[in-house]
C-alpha cells in the first residue's frame, strides 16, 4: 500500500482512457459523457494531491515540474497574453511568468468547475481570468498572442477541430508538453496530416522514463 488511493488510477489511466474512447466509437456515450468520464478519473486525483504541481496532474518533485513544464517558455517569442487550456489548478499560469523574459497576461481555460474553482481561490489577483468551457467549443472574448493546450482534451476526431479553432485565436499556438517515445514523432506528424505547418520545437529527455522525451511544438496563425 503507497497510501495514495489514487495510485491505481495513475498506473491505470491510459487503459481507462482506452476503454472510454471505445465507449465513444461505439456509440454507448456522447462527447459529453466522453468529457465527463474522463473528468472523473482527473478531477478528484487532482483535488486529493497536496503539491500544486500534483494538482497540475505532474507527479514527483518541484524540480520535475520545472523540468518537464519550463520547455513551454521556448515557444513565448514576444510579451502578451498566454491562455493556458485546461488550467487545472493554475499552477502553470503563475509559473510561465517565471520562466519566460517577456512580459506575458496568463488565463485559464478548464472544463472541470472545481478546478477553475481551486484555481481562482489559489490565485485571487486573476481569478476574473479563469473561465469554465470546453476548448472546442469556447468562444474567446477576444484573441490571445499564445494559447497553450493538448490534443488529448478532446476525443481523437475532434482534435484537429480543437487546433484549428484555437489556431485562429491566437498569434501562436502551443501544443504540449506531451511525452512521445524518442523515435516516435506522432504528435508532429498527425498535424502535418492535417495540412498544419509546425513552425519550432522543444525538446528535453524525460529523465525519469528511459527513451521517452518531453516535447512542446507550436504552430504560427495562418
Ligand atoms: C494535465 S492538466 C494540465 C495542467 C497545466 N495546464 C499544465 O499543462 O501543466 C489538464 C487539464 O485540462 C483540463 N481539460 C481537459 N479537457 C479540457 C477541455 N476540452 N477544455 C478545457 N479544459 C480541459 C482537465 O480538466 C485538466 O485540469
Amino acid at each position: 500500500m503507497t497510501g495514495d488511493p489514487y495510485a491505481h488510477l495513475k498506473d491505470n489511466a491510459w487503459r481507462e482512457l482506452a476503454e472510454i474512447d471505445g465507449r465513444l466509437e461505439r456509440g454507448d456515450i456522447g462527447e459529453a459523457g466522453w468529457h465527463e468520464q474522463v473528468a472523473t478519473l482527473v478531477v478528484p486525483a487532482y483535488l486529493a494531491a497536496t503539491t500544486p504541481w500534483e494538482q497540475s496532474g505532474q507527479s514527483g518533485s518541484r524540480s520535475d515540474w520545472e523540468y518537464s513544464r519550463s520547455l513551454i517558455a521556448d515557444a513565448i517569442d514576444r510579451g502578451g497574453t498566454f491562455l493556458d487550456v485546461g488550467c487545472a489548478n493554475g499552477f502553470l499560469m503563475e509559473s510561465i511568468v517565471r520562466w519566460t523574459p517577456f512580459e506575458v497576461e496568463p488565463y485559464g481555460l478548464e472544463i472541470a468547475p472545481e478546478l477553475a474553482d481551486l484555481a481562482r481561490h489559489r490565485l485571487p489577483a486573476r481569478a476574473d481570468r479563469i473561465t469554465v468551457g470546453n476548448a472546442v467549443q469556447w468562444q474567446p472574448p477576444q484573441p490571445f498572442t499564445h494559447i497553450r493546450t493538448n490534443l488529448d482534451y478532446v476525443p481523437r476526431p475532434r482534435r484537429r477541430g480543437l487546433v484549428e479553432h484555437l489556431r485562429a485565436n491566437c498569434d501562436r499556438l502551443i501544443v504540449g508538453v506531451f511525452n512521445e517515445h524518442e523515435t516516435e514523432h506522432t504528435v508532429e506528424e498527425e498535424l502535418r496530416s492535417w495540412g498544419v505547418e509546425v513552425a519550432g520545437r522543444s525538446v528535453r529527455s524525460n529523465r525519469r522514463k528511459r527513451g521517452m522525451e518531453y516535447r512542446v511544438l507550436w504552430i504560427d496563425a495562418q
